[in-house]
């Protein structure tokens, strides 16, 4: 065998650098050049994001990422959504109502104004070709540097004692498969899932160093930039990520009762007198982001207004604005939920495009490393 491509350089401290704080402003800075190229530029990109569907989203994915990719569409840049069907299946037992997930997702990203003529949405399981992919990106990777990503480690953790698949080791490399198979060099991304676009990096140059065309200067794939978010991630009602697992979340989708009640739950602290401190006051500075978010005005302003109205003043306000601004979205969602059978045609439609893509990809790897026959 020839030298092993991961000897140059080593791959596993870029992972872990990835998050560090140089590097971490370096991609926030990126994102901000990035953007002045979209705003005059934007048909130079290809976005390809995707979510896990183990239950509703909820507003953490919205102002996190969702809310960026309806603006990246908007803008006209070429979009691309997919439903992680595999990936749910990384840490757990079975894939739960999964058709009902992945159509309940179909409604949330359409119900915000992903539109269909306009962006593909589809999943992992429905596009073959995507998915063959991870077998030659798979011998690009060690398993040491599998260990070592960060996200991986703590997802683990997040899992118990539960011992990790195979799945859960390589989905990093699965995930590369999602971005390198529609050639997307735009990922809007949380800060949590920037070693994976490190390592869909590191495959790509990988493969290209050792299949790649005669001509450097036109690679098979793209190098994937992150765009960060600009806003602040929320956090769930207990002042923890926001996620599902937690029962912490607000859902895009819930009603305005449910909203009110999960509000009304949320930690706050001792204080009566409300004042905008993220990093003294997390959770009362959490809710006041939210309704910032939700266009209740900037932060120190909501903070102001309640003053001396305490932990049930806040919220009254945060439930007023999360659902103000959620109202259409919902009224909107409920429709869509109601007709099932477009849901299924909007998936299918887009299955059918993402296919079409993945089987063009596939080829140019077959070719570049000589399988044609
Ligand atoms: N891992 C992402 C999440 O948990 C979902 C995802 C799968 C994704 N494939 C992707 C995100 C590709 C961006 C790019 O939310």
């Amino acid at each position: 065998m020839s030298t092993p491509a991961m000897s140059e350089g080593d791959a596993g401290n870029d992972l872990e650098s990835s998050l560090s704080g140089a590097s971490l402003r370096r991609t926030e800075e990126r994102s901000a050049e990035i953007e002045a190229e979209i705003a005059t530029n934007p048909e130079r990109f290809r976005m390809l994001s995707g979510d896990r569907p183990t239950g509703n989203l909820h507003i953490g994915h919205y102002f996190g990422s969702l809310e960026n990719r309806v603006r990246l569409q908007n803008a006209g840049v070429e979009t691309l959504n997919l439903i992680a069907d595999y990936q749910v299946i990384a840490d757990r037992d079975g894939t739960g109502p999964i058709r009902e997930r992945a159509l309940s997702m179909v409604a949330d990203y359409l119900s915000i104004g992903l539109d269909p003529v306009k962006t593909i949405i589809f999943a992992h399981s429905a596009t073959p070709a995507l998915n063959q992919l991870m077998l030659p990106f798979l011998s690009l990777v060690t398993e040491a540097e599998l260990r070592r990503n960060p996200t991986v480690k703590s997802e683990l953790a997040a899992t118990g004692d539960r011992p990790m698949s195979g799945l859960l080791l390589t989905y990093p490399v699965h995930q590369a498969a999602d971005i390198l198979f529609c050639k997307a060099n735009l990922v809007p991304v949380g800060k949590d899932q920037l070693p994976h676009l490190e390592q869909t990096r590191v495959i790509a140059r990988r493969f290209d160093e050792r299949y790649g065309r005669a001509d450097a200067s036109r690679p098979v794939f793209p190098a994937a930039e992150a765009l960060l978010s600009s806003g602040a991630l929320i956090l769930g009602m207990d002042g923890e990520k926001m996620s599902k697992s937690r029962g912490n979340t607000i859902e895009i989708g819930m009603d305005a009762a449910t909203t009110a009640k999960v509000i009304k739950r949320a930690v706050t602290d001792s204080d009566r007198h409300i004042t905008f401190d993220p990093d003294n006051r997390p959770e009362v500075s959490n809710l006041i982001m939210l309704a910032s978010l939700c266009g209740a005005g900037d932060p120190e302003t909501i903070a102001e207004e309640i003053g001396d109205g305490g932990g049930g003043g806040l919220k009254r306000l945060v439930t007023e604005a999360v659902n103000e601004r959620f109202a259409s979205i919902r009224a909107t969602r409920a429709e869509l939920v109601a007709d099932p059978g477009y849901l299924q045609t909007v998936l299918r439609d887009g299955n059918a495009r993402a296919n079409a893509i993945a089987e063009a990809t596939l080829d140019d790897v077959r070719t570049a490393m000589g399988m044609v026959y």
